[in-house]
């Protein structure tokens, strides 16, 4: 019987428990320059002393222009990899495996002189109206994509993800309310998400898995539900991803009927969905913060692995402390050993 902390295995990515720390940006360069600092080290290597067996660095960006904020981190120069590096090899020394979510803001890059989207659409009322991107300036950005996947490994990641959710450049591509495009890339709205998929599995080693994020149903009046959310997965799942992150909205303002539920799980239909339909690998993400709860998740087959976000924000030792109220094996450093009791 498998749960929240037997081990898990994908390709060649081998994982000691389902607990998965998932991307959270820090806005903490203090550079502008997209590099790292000590704030993310200590970030991510606590995690890493706290159990989770799977870390995915926050939302990093393929160019400037590409950042939510000037704060954000960055994969668009070789610079950005020896800080990124440090990071990684000191997850591994505490027994974690790394991600990277690799991103475009699109027309949500508040800092951007001018942001760039698939459409000149804004994302609300005090948005600045994006530029939509000319058929050849998409092409270099998938090109972008894949310069940054091929730095990620330099630094040592031992998954990549994507992010396809949330109303950023895959997600605007992906979905109709953002992508009003006349060209190929409007014509198969699909088109750059594949792209980028390929693009990015040519850097990767064979048996190293591809993850997307993607919002499972939109939250805008109109916006896809579940099951066209399928249909393109199918097609992300054809083009080379391995496993989906599932999540949900983020694309634009939100309707008044589709207001998501803050109930805990609130996700977890939306990946057992994608899970089901396309018979492929999920992670669980949003209010799982219970142990006993993510336990479930894991137990009932909704998902194989659970994210904790902003529970891990409260407690880096999450893991540690989930394995000891569950009674199940985990390896808790010497120096903390005194801070979890043995029931
Ligand atoms: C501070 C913060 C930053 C976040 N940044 C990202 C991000 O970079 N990429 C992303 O896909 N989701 C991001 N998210 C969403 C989380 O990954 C997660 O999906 C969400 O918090 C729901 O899970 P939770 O209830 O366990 O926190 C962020 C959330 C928080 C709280």
């Amino acid at each position: 019987m498998e749960h929240l902390f037997t081990p898990f295995q994908i390709k060649g990515l081998q994982l000691k428990n389902r607990v998965v720390m998932p991307p959270m940006c820090q806005y903490s360069v203090t550079n502008k320059d997209g590099i790292a600092t000590d704030w993310h080290y200590v970030h991510y290597v606590s995690r890493a002393i706290g159990g989770a067996s799977l870390i995915i660095i926050e939302m990093t960006d393929v160019e400037p222009d590409g950042r939510i904020t000037d704060y954000d981190l960055g994969l668009w120069s070789d610079e950005h990899v020896p800080a990124l590096k440090r990071i990684v090899d000191a997850c591994h020394q505490h027994g974690a495996k790394v991600g990277i979510q690799i991103a475009h803001a699109g027309r949500k890059a508040q800092d951007a002189k001018e942001p760039v989207a698939p459409s000149a659409i804004p994302f609300d009322e005090k948005s600045k109206t994006p530029r939509a991107l000319s058929t050849n300036e998409v092409k270099e950005i998938v090109e972008k994509f894949r310069l940054a996947a091929q730095r990620a490994i330099k630094a040592g990641v031992d998954v990549i993800e994507l992010h396809g959710a949330h109303g950023y450049l895959i997600h605007q591509f992906t979905s109709a309310y953002t992508n009003k495009r006349t060209d190929e890339y409007g014509r198969e709205l699909t088109k750059f998400g594949k792209e980028v998929i390929q693009a990015v599995k040519g850097e990767m080693p064979e048996d190293m898995p591809l993850i997307i994020r993607i919002s499972g149903r939109e939250y805008v009046e109109g916006g896809y539900g579940i099951d066209e959310a399928i249909e393109f997965s199918r097609e992300f799942q054809k083009a080379g991803v391995d496993m989906f992150h599932v999540s949900a909205g983020g694309e634009g303002p939100i309707a008044a009927e589709g207001r998501p539920g803050t109930h805990v799980a609130y996700q977890v239909p939306l990946a057992r969905a994608i899970k089901q339909a396309l018979n492929v690998p999920v992670i669980a993400v949003g209010r799982l913060d219970e142990p006993g709860l993510a336990n479930f998740v894991i137990g009932n087959q909704d998902a194989d692995l659970v994210a904790v976000g902003r529970a891990m924000l409260r407690n880096p030792y999450w893991a540690l402390e989930a394995a000891t109220i569950l009674h199940k094996e985990i390896e808790i450093p010497r120096q903390y050993d005194r801070g979890f009791p043995r029931r």
